[in-house]
């Protein structure tokens, strides 16, 4: 009888496991409405999603400028290129037949060719994850405005949301007192600044994730009832939405990095320190360092883009010391702003690489006294140019500026993108490599847009003041950065400026977990399953931390995880000497594993969890606590 409930329960088991992993392949190649004015193309797209494109009087060419991979890395047609598929041309409301790709389906809800979005459940119900918004007096939830200057437009798209929904991601957000994980509620000005690089990607509580492939200015919208996104310019609205079940943010990674890109492993340098001066003092002080970075004004002219030779008579001489006496690699700042007295000046302004404004000159920044005018990255040819230097900062963004690819408001925020872009490919050009998920060297941003994580890049959050509420914003700009398909991301070391504080005992940390951190981005390159993760990325099904989150409560919104088995509760106060932590309650699977949550420092046991403490919290002993084994961590073995 024994034998025959568990030969049962096995047959069972078996049976769950076929269903599950059985994928329902798209039934259709794609929608495509033409309705008055309006072209609207659906299509299935990488594993369980769609792709929507919309636009006015005119088809979508399929060659704009786009963040998105098309074939994907992934997905039930891998290696097939969607382009403009489709097998259905309807007008609204005349039966155009749902689609489904996997556990998601696309649904037109309404006589007005509004769109549903679908989660298949297990048992084949459906649950509503969006829809487009619409209420009897609400502006239209595809809004448009045209100027007949051009074939662009603005754009105002919405969708339907719940006030208990909680929303992960839309890049990195250092202004107006934003201190938020959970983006209900907030407003974000799609505009790139020092230390603002706003992306229009954002996760769900209800189990998707949407992707604006919008390179435009605009604003992204969580209020109650409605989420909207607005292109303050565009020919095309592109957006792209997947699902996964609630709770589960690793798997929206997953798909979400398949159609735009995964970051590739980074070299063992870019995992130490990294500092910008005094090599010959951290010998003297055995402090390891991993590069030095050579920072802003090393050059004569802003747009030579070489060492002024009067301060920097052997640069090549200088490295190799640089790396004989402490074994650290060499990375030189450049910008792409270009004074009149550069040696690159006149060439590039004759070959039409600048950027050039509405009235023509193309001055568009000014710096240190002298107006200058930026290189156009978005120009194939002046990426061609420019390579053989790097260049890591954004310019100041000038609403009339206008680029190869379109004005400032259009596509200014592929500016810093394209620019990592030429970085990439001028180095691969150098050293004939080509492979897509391992770095030989690394670029640093200040800014980026969505799918910059294919790139050999990491993004540093710009200009930091060393203050704690600085350091506690840079916690939910890090966790919403990562959410936002970026987990290549770093801060300066103590802020930018004003520092005045020891860090070598942390130095040596940051060493110790140099194998548990190269695990972590194998694991994002494989999977694009995030690094910083906010406590409900793991822990959604413990209610406090969903309450909390929902609040944005700092208890549990200033703590993050660290990859899988490290919680890390940095102190935020000035003097503070203790501070108050909340271990999560473990899942099941966790308590399965054994795992209790540790603390660091004193290798004191917290149990499993469900439970707020007071620790000790001096200077030199940030608050961490592990899971599982600490030798495993610190050999990366998890
Ligand atoms: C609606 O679709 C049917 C075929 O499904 C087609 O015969 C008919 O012309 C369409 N009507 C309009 C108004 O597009
Ligand atoms: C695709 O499958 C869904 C769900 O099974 C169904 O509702 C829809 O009609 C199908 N669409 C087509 C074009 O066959
Ligand atoms: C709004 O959506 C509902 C279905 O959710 C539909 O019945 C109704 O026709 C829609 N209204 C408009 C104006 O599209
Ligand atoms: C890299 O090489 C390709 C092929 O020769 C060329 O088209 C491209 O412009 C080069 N890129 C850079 C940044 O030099
Ligand atoms: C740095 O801190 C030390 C005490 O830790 C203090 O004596 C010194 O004046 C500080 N320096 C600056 C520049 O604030
Ligand atoms: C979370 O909030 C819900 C609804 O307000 C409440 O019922 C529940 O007790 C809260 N859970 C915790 C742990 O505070
Ligand atoms: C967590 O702790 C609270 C009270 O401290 C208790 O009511 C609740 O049942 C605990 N939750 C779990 C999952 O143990």
């Amino acid at each position: 009888m024994r034998t025959l409930t568990t030969a049962i329960c096995c047959c069972l088991l078996a049976q769950v496991a076929a269903i599950s992993e059985a994928y329902f392949a798209p039934n259709s190649t794609g929608i495509k409405f033409q309705n008055g004015f309006e072209r609207v193309y659906i299509q299935p797209f990488v594993f369980n999603g769609f792709r929507v494109r919309a636009s006015l009087l005119r088809d979508p060419t399929g060659s704009e400028l786009s963040a998105l991979i098309d074939p994907p890395l992934e997905g039930p047609e891998k290696g097939k290129s969607a382009g403009l598929a489709h097998d259905q041309v309807v007008r609204y409301g005349n039966a155009s037949r749902p689609i489904r790709n996997g556990n998601m389906v696309v649904v037109e809800i309404s006589k007005t060719g509004l769109l549903a979005f679908y989660r298949v459940e297990f048992d084949g119900s459906r649950s509503l994850l969006t829809s487009e918004f619409n209420d009897t007096k609400a502006l239209v939830p595809r809004y448009y405005v045209q100027d007949f200057r051009s074939s662009s437009f603005e754009a105002t798209f919405s969708f339907a949301s719940s006030p208990d929904e909680l929303f992960f991601g839309a890049g990195q957000q250092a202004c107006c007192k934003d201190h938020t994980v959970n983006k209900k509620g907030q407003v974000y000005d799609l505009i790139n600044f020092n230390s603002n690089v706003p992306i229009p990607v954002y996760m769900s509580s209800k189990g998707y994730l949407q992707f604006f492939n919008v390179a435009s200015q605009g604003r992204l919208e969580f209020s109650d009832y409605r989420t909207r996104f607005v292109s303050s310019e565009t020919t095309v609205v592109d957006y792209y939405i997947t699902a996964a079940e609630p709770g589960d943010f690793d798997t929206l990674q997953k798909q979400y990095t398949a159609a735009t890109g995964r970051q590739p492993t980074p070299p063992d340098f870019a995992l130490g320190f990294q500092q910008s001066k005094l090599p010959e003092r951290f010998v003297k002080e055995k402090v390891p360092v991993s590069l030095i970075v050579v920072d802003f004004f090393a050059w004569k002219f802003q747009g030579d883009w070489s060492f002024d030779p009067e301060f920097w008579p052997d640069p090549a001489g200088m490295a190799a010391t640089v790396k004989k006496l402490t074994g650290a690699e060499m990375m030189v700042s450049l910008w792409p702003s270009v004074e009149d007295n550069s040696v690159n000046y006149k060439i590039l302004q004759e070959d039409g690489l600048l950027e050039t404004t509405r009235d023509g000159p193309g001055v568009s920044d000014s710096f240190n006294d002298v107006y200058t005018r930026n290189i156009d990255s978005t120009n194939p040819a002046a990426r061609e140019f420019l390579y053989g230097q790097l260049i890591s900062r954004i310019p100041y963004a000038r609403t009339f500026a206008q680029y190869f690819v379109g004005t400032q408001e259009a596509a200014g925020k592929a500016y810093p993108w394209l620019h990592q872009q030429a970085i990439q490919e001028g180095f691969n050009n150098l050293t004939e490599t080509n492979d897509p998920t391992t770095c030989q060297h690394m670029s640093l941003t200040r800014s980026t847009f969505a799918g910059g994580q294919r790139f050999c890049s990491y993004l540093w959050s710009g200009d930091t003041d060393s203050r704690f509420d600085v350091l506690a914003q840079q916690i939910t700009a890090g966790v919403s950065m990562a959410a936002s398909g970026i987990s290549s991301w770093t801060l300066d070391i103590g802020g930018f400026s004003g520092l005045n504080v020891s860090t070598s005992e942390y130095i040596s940390l940051r060493y110790q977990l140099v194998p548990y951190v190269k695990k972590l981005f194998q694991k994002l390159q494989a999977t694009g399953s995030s690094i910083l993760r906010p406590l409900y990325f793991d822990f959604s099904s413990d209610s406090f931390v969903g309450n909390a989150t929902v609040t944005n409560d700092p208890l549990v919104t200033k703590q993050y995880m660290f990859g899988p088995r490290l919680l890390v509760a940095p102190v935020t106060v000035a003097g503070a000497s203790k501070k108050d932590v909340y271990l999560p309650q473990l899942s099941s699977s966790m308590v399965k594993n054994g795992f209790h949550w540790t603390h660091w420092w004193s290798g004191r046991s917290f149990g499993q969890g469900n439970i707020t403490i007071a620790i000790d919290a001096p200077l030199d002993q940030i608050p961490v606590f592990y899971l599982g084994s600490k030798d495993n961590i610190l050999s990366g073995n998890i």
